[in-house]
Formats: structure tokens, C-alpha cells, sequence
């Protein structure tokens, strides 16, 4: 069977969804078809660990657009088929699809919007039940299931996704122990001080954290986990293990296109791969790093994927609209809610302003003397101060900013230092 695509983007989430709808709101009138592997129309991604998880919300409240919505537009919606491989015609745009199934799709102009997936916990008993993931709605669903029953919950990574769960399973009343194997909780994205302060938190909440510890060995019983060795021999009880230690980026459609790839589809600001015919955007890309211009950051947030997706969406229609918008980003975990704006990567000074016993503070990030970025902890006047000199290319001296008693926005300066 052989459908004609037009525009065939490949995947269904907030990136492949906003490449379609920024097609449409620029006037091209071609046919656009989304392909998902998943079930169930685009979707927020982010509540899954948050709102949802705690039962307060179901999936149709996280469309992210209603089926009428995608229908007025023509946009046409292709779920639960996944596409294995593909080829170009020549060197492109145009070329052929397959399915899983046996279908065979053609399309004028491809982008690929395919996401990442759950690093898999390598250990003995990880593939037994009750060791879930959590990235989809369908592991959201099941893992909320899994949860009303449970009473001793392992999370396994302190990192987001980790922390947001651990947060959820413990206002529901669980007992609740992170395992992160690194020394301190989500290292990858903030500095050590906002680290400590979310292990305290979490500890005051009656957590138990446990850092520089891994997984060895997962006992169950029937099938079923019953335990979690860790690597200093400790046992922990367990009817419910959340596994969330990062995501790999997609890049199996990539490679088979020759594209370039380097921990992601490599992308440049106009999310054109190295087949600039070909565009790509979301969690499976790597770009140029857009607060310094050196290197190749992979950014994995809702902001990231809709600002690449406008410009793929330019790309495809023969314009160059780059993507240089700030990088923001949110986590909640009980009644803490994180804030990040910039990209604190390679930072080499931070200013820590507020009261992190009152659970109120905010962290400024500087690389040679610039201000590069901020977490912001109950904080959004902070938050809101800091996206905005990033936006304008302005900055925060940092001897002043640890004054909390002036509001950081009476603080910004119109010139960036060393910029
Ligand atoms: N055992 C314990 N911890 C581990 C292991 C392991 N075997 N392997 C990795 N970790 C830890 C890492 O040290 C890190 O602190 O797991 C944590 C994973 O954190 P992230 O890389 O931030 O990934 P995750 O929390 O899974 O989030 C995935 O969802 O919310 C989004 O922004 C988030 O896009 C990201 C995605």
C-alpha cells in the first residue's frame, strides 16, 4: 500500500505538531501528514510526572490541539505507526517511507521530530514487573495504576523526571527512596548548591536520598520486583520501581539518511540538518550552543521544541528564521516550583540570592563575568528579571545582585558585560 504524504513529518509530539501548524499559519497550502508511533494524538509531555501522575488530570485535557482543531486545518494525523526506514530520491526533499506495518509513504519535504527515549536501567531483575518509565502518556497511565497499590516506591535517578515522581508518590504517602548514582541530585542542569537544596527538601518531605548508590540487583517474587540491592549491599523494599536516569536521542531515521550525527541529529540554528533539504527539531537534536556560539548543546524542553520547530517550518518553506529565542525550562516537585532561564553549561561563577531555608531563592549563573542564566526556586519575579536581560542581551552585575532587598529587575544593565 503506497500513500502520497506531501510534508511528512516523522513524530507526533510538540515538535512535529508545531512544524505543522507553523506551515499552515505561513500560508502553505501542501498536504502535511504527522506520523506518531504512539496511540493517541500530540499531547503535553511535561504534566505526565506532575498532574497527571497525581490523578488530577486525564490525557484529553493534555492535547496539546483538539482533532477539529487539526482537521480545520488539514492537517493529517497518522497514530500508531511507526516508521522504520526510509530513503531519498536522489538527494532530496522527496522520498519513501516505510512502516512497520508494510506501508509505503512518499513525501515532497521530510522532517524528522522523533524524540528520545528512556535510558534503560542495565541490572538483573530490571525487566521484571513493576520496574516502569516514565516519558509516554501510556507509561504515565500505567505507572499511575502501579502506584495506588504500592507502598514502597524506588526511584532510580535524581534527576526531573526522578524527583517529580518521587515528589508525587510521596504526597500520595508512600515510602519513597531515590537512588541517583552520581554525588549529588540533578547534576546535569544546576549547580551544587540547588542540588543540596532539593536533597534537604526532599528529605524534610520524608524522602530518603541516597546519592553515589546503584542499583545492583532487583529481587521479586511471581514476576513481580519485591526489592533493590544497592551497590553497598543495602536491601530496599519495592513494589514499584520508576526509572528515570535520561533519554537517548532518536537517531536510527537520521543515520540511514547519512545525516550527520553527534549525540543527536546535528542541526544548525534553522534546524536543517546536514542535508539542508532535511530538517529536524526537538529532543533528537543537537544544535550550536545558543549562548555561547561554541559547541553543540542538546536543549530537552517544551520551549526548545517549539522555538526549532518554527524554524524548521521556515526551513521547509525556503525562509531562514533562526532559532536564537532563550532557553526555559520548569520542574515541580511538591509545592517547589523551579524555574530556569539560559543555559548555565560551563558557568565559572554563581550568585546564590534569597532565603534557601524558606524555600524561596534564586541561583544566577555567570561564564566571564556574563550572566548566562538563573534557577529560580519560588522565585519567578527573579525568574522573569533574568529571561528578560537574557532576551535583551543585557545583564545583572553579580556583586549586586545578591542584594535581595532591591528587585532584580531594577538591577539590569542595557550592555552585557564582555559582550
Ligand atoms: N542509577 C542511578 N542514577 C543514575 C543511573 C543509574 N544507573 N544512570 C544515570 N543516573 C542519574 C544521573 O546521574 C542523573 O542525575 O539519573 C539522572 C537522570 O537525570 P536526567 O539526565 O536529567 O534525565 P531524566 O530525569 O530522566 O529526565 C529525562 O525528562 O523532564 C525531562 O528535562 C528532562 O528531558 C529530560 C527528560
Amino acid at each position: 500500500m503506497m500513500t502520497e504524504c506531501g510534508t511528512l513529518i516523522i513524530g507526533a509530539s510538540q515538535a512535529g505538531l508545531q512544524i505543522a501548524v507553523s506551515l499552515r499559519e505561513a500560508g502553505d497550502t501542501a498536504p502535511i501528514t504527522l506520523v506518531g508511533e504512539e496511540a493517541h494524538a500530540p499531547y503535553q509531555r511535561p504534566p505526565l510526572s506532575k498532574a497527571y501522575l497525581l490523578g488530577g488530570t486525564d490525557l484529553e485535557k493534555l492535547w496539546l490541539r483538539t482533532p477539529e482543531f487539526l482537521a480545520q486545518r488539514d492537517i493529517s494525523l497518522v497514530t500508531g505507526e511507526r516508521i522504520d526506514s526510509l530513503e531519498l530520491h536522489g538527494v532530496g526533499p522527496s522520498g519513501t517511507a516505510h512502516t512497520i506495518g508494510g506501508r509505503r509513504l512518499t513525501f515532497d519535504r521530510l522532517a524528522l521530530t522523533v524524540g528520545a527515549r528512556p535510558r534503560r536501567l542495565e541490572a538483573p531483575g530490571a525487566d521484571l514487573d513493576g520496574v516502569t518509565y516514565l516519558r509516554t502518556a501510556d507509561d504515565a497511565a500505567l505507572l499511575r495504576e502501579l502506584q495506588s497499590d504500592a507502598e514502597s516506591v524506588v526511584v532510580v535517578g535524581g534527576g526531573f523526571i526522578g524527583l517529580e515522581a518521587a515528589a508525587v508518590a510521596r504526597a500520595q504517602g508512600k515510602r519513597v527512596t531515590v537512588v541517583e548514582a552520581a554525588d549529588r541530585l540533578i547534576g546535569r542542569a544546576v549547580a551544587p548548591v540547588v542540588s543540596e537544596f532539593y536533597r534537604a527538601a526532599h528529605a524534610r518531605r520524608g524522602v530518603d536520598v541516597r546519592t553515589d548508590a546503584r542499583v545492583t540487583w532487583l529481587a521479586g517474587r511471581n514476576g513481580h520486583v519485591q526489592a533493590v540491592e544497592l551497590s553497598d549491599g543495602t536491601w530496599i523494599p519495592a513494589d514499584l520501581v520508576i526509572v528515570g536516569i535520561g533519554v537517548v536521542p532518536r537517531t536510527k531515521l537520521a543515520r540511514q539518511l547519512g545525516l550527520e550525527c553527534d549525540g543527536g541529529i546535528v542541526v544548525d540554528r534553522c534546524a536543517r540538518t546536514s542535508n539542508h533539504h532535511v530538517v529536524a527539531a526537538g529532543d533528537c537534536t543537537v544544535q550550536p550552543h545558543p549562548l555561547t556560539g561554541t559547541g553543540r548543546v542538546r536543549i530537552e524542553s517544551v520551549q526548545n521544541a517549539v522555538s526549532q520547530a518554527k524554524a524548521a517550518a521556515a526551513s521547509l518553506a525556503g525562509r531562514r528564521e533562526p532559532s536564537d529565542a532563550v532557553p526555559w525550562f520548569w520542574s515541580d516537585q511538591y509545592e517547589l516550583k523551579l524555574q530556569i532561564a539560559g543555559l548555565s553549561t560551563g558557568h565559572d561563577h554563581h550568585v546564590v540570592r534569597g532565603d534557601l531555608d524558606g524555600e524561596s531563592f534564586s541561583v544566577l549563573y555567570y561564564r566571564e563575568e556574563r550572566l548566562v542564566a538563573v534557577d529560580a526556586v519560588n522565585a519567578p519575579g527573579d525568574y522573569m528579571a533574568v529571561r528578560k536581560a537574557l532576551t535583551q542581551g543585557a545583564t545583572i552585575a553579580a556583586a549586586a545582585a545578591a542584594d535581595s532587598s532591591v528587585p532584580l529587575r531594577e538591577l539590569i544593565l542595557p550592555q552585557a558585560v564582555g559582550a
